[in-house]
């Protein structure tokens, strides 16, 4: 089968596909609002810090496996997998008799799935980091979506001149009424699906690498023409001084992690997205370079998207500290009181959905990839099918978004399987896929390929392409004098390849796990 696998047409289409899947919502929705409410500045910092420490190392790690196995996650744990693990026979076993402990106290929800979450983990060891990733792919997408299509809507509104609010209150009540109308919010849900659909239906390289050649430099032109009209506002300073002066006092334990988890979602790792598009690769690329090039692009539009929003939110009065509203209900406040208002908000939201778009369908090319490669199904099945289940679940997020109590059912039975639930059935998506899987799913990317399968192994496939890199002594390669270097002479001890070995075996996972025992609340961190 993998004779006929497609590939990119060349290391840009593929930099390009993968930039896309990092720049999404997360960039431009998110990273702002958490800068907001984190203290500016300083957050940002943490956020760099991060990216450096575990988002290049994993990203390298997930798009090396993806080009070594040339699979979808799936996969490639399937053929990685060792052919007995005591760590997982372990682990699994633990798991699946926990859940017996947990079904003789009747808890059946958590019962049932923590054995047959264990059983699983038994019989088939590391392939369940990839079926993670599959259920990470659904989950995201589901809420994902329903949030791009908001982004539809509201480019439809800027267009039609409704977005004319002069205070926030007024802009969050006509929020909660749009979002709270079910037929809006699946219509522009179901728009967004069929885009994806469409997309990735025409394959990788004349659907997601031909439209992301396209939207990807549509989206950094409109980025930066937004950048320069919020600079040129009359008091636009006082956003970027607190967009851009670190304040080390507003930084808390809590924050360091809300950085972390965010660089993983942001990077789209922990789920097999950019293992799947570096299965899409063949042997010439050089994998360090690109991994480089994704990370870097997908800071700087981050940067940028604050760049972008803050000096407005500022030289219009506004707080920055909003929350998840701020670009749904503070921009469009600003942009009423910009002449052409409506010229940029229809802009800023057209950004804002093709970023989604681009991310969207790195979600679903990742479950699409699953059933072509391991159930043999054609590429349009493998795409629809998919895509109409998304479709209904994300049907149930926008609906419970405006009002939980719509679905009473819902809500009753994951009660009565799982006790109490915090947010509306959308609030479970994103929860569970941004603070369960992708966490738990990058933790275990790391460690199968530091410990299992083998710092080793993984450096012969990151050669290939890129050896004039690897092997030179650390100081060398940063002094310029790469080629300085006599390739027979011994490993020098401090190389690009060692450095890296050190911080997928242990930095990475520790600080993963470190940061997932805070969210989930087993580990206190301070505030
Ligand atoms: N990285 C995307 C964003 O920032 C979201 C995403 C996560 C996409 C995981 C694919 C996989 O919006």
């Amino acid at each position: 089968m993998s004779a006929e696998r497609e590939h990119w047409s060349g290391s840009l289409g593929f930099i390009l596909a993968a930039a896309g899947s990092a720049i999404g919502l997360g960039n431009i929705w998110k990273f702002p609002y958490i800068t907001g409410e984190n203290g500016g500045g300083a957050f940002v910092l943490v956020y760099l810090a991060c990216i450096l420490v575990i988002g290049l190392p994993v990203m390298l790690c997930e798009i090396t496996i993806g080009r070594r196995t040339q699979r979808n996650p799936v996969g490639a744990f399937n053929a990685l997998n060792p052919a007995s693990c005591a760590v997982a026979h372990a682990l699994g076993g633990g798991i699946a008799l926990t859940g017996l402990f947990l079904l003789a106290f009747r808890q059946w929800g958590w019962g049932v799935l923590a054995l047959g979450a264990g059983a699983a983990i038994f019989r088939r060891r590391w392939v369940v980091v990839g079926f993670l990733g599959l259920l990470a792919g659904f989950t995201i997408l589901s809420f994902y979506s329903v949030v791009a299509g908001w982004t539809i809507g509201y480019a439809w509104k800027a267009l039609a001149g409704q977005l004319h609010f002069a205070d926030v209150p007024t802009a969050a009540a006509a929020f909660s009424r749009f979002v709270a109308h079910p037929g809006w919010a699946i219509a522009c849900h179901l728009a967004f699906m069929l885009l994806c659909c469409a997309i990735v239906g025409r394959g990788v390289r004349r659907g997601i690498e031909r439209w992301s050649k396209i939207l990807m430099p549509v989206l950094f032109l409109i980025l930066l023409v937004l950048i320069l009209r919020g600079l040129t506002l009359p008091g636009a300073m006082a956003g970027v001084q607190f967009y851009l002066t670190p304040d080390f006092g507003k930084i808390s334990a809590g924050s360091v992690l809300i950085a972390l988890g965010h660089a993983f979602f942001s990077l789209s790792l922990g789920m097999g997205a950019m293992l799947t598009y570096g299965s899409y690769l063949d042997k010439r690329q050089n994998l360090l370079s690109a991994a480089l090039v994704i990370v870097v692009l997908d800071t700087l539009v981050a940067l940028m998207a604050g760049l972008a929003i803050f000096p407005a939110v500022f030289a219009k009065g506004f707080s920055p500290a909003v929350g998840p509203g701020l670009v749904f209900q503070v921009l469009p406040t600003v942009f009423n009181l910009i002449p052409l208002g409506g010229v940029w908000g229809f802009l800023f939201f057209v950004l804002l959905l093709v970023a989604a778009l681009t991310s969207g369908i790195s979600l679903l090319e990742v479950v699409a990839a699953y059933f072509v490669d391991e159930r043999g199904w054609s590429r349009r099945r493998a795409v629809w099918l998919p895509g109409a289940a998304i479709f209904l679940l994300g049907a149930l997020c926008a609906i419970s978004v405006g009002d939980w109590d719509r679905l009473p059912w819902l809500r009753a039975a994951i009660v009565a399987a799982f006790g109490a639930v915090k947010g509306s059935f959308f609030d479970v998506m994103d929860n569970l896929a941004s603070n369960w899987l992708l966490p738990l799913g990058g933790f275990f990317i790391a460690l199968f390929t530091g410990w299992i399968w083998g710092v080793k192994p993984a450096m012969d496939e990151i050669r290939q392409g890129a050896a004039e890199y690897t092997d030179v002594p650390l100081v060398s390669l940063l002094a310029g004098l790469k080629d300085d270097h006599d390739p027979h002479a011994h490993h020098p001890a401090m190389t690009l390849a060692a450095l890296w070995g050190i911080f997928i075996r242990f930095i990475s996972p520790v600080a993963v796990l470190v940061a997932f025992l805070h969210t989930i609340g087993w580990l206190k961190l301070g505030r």
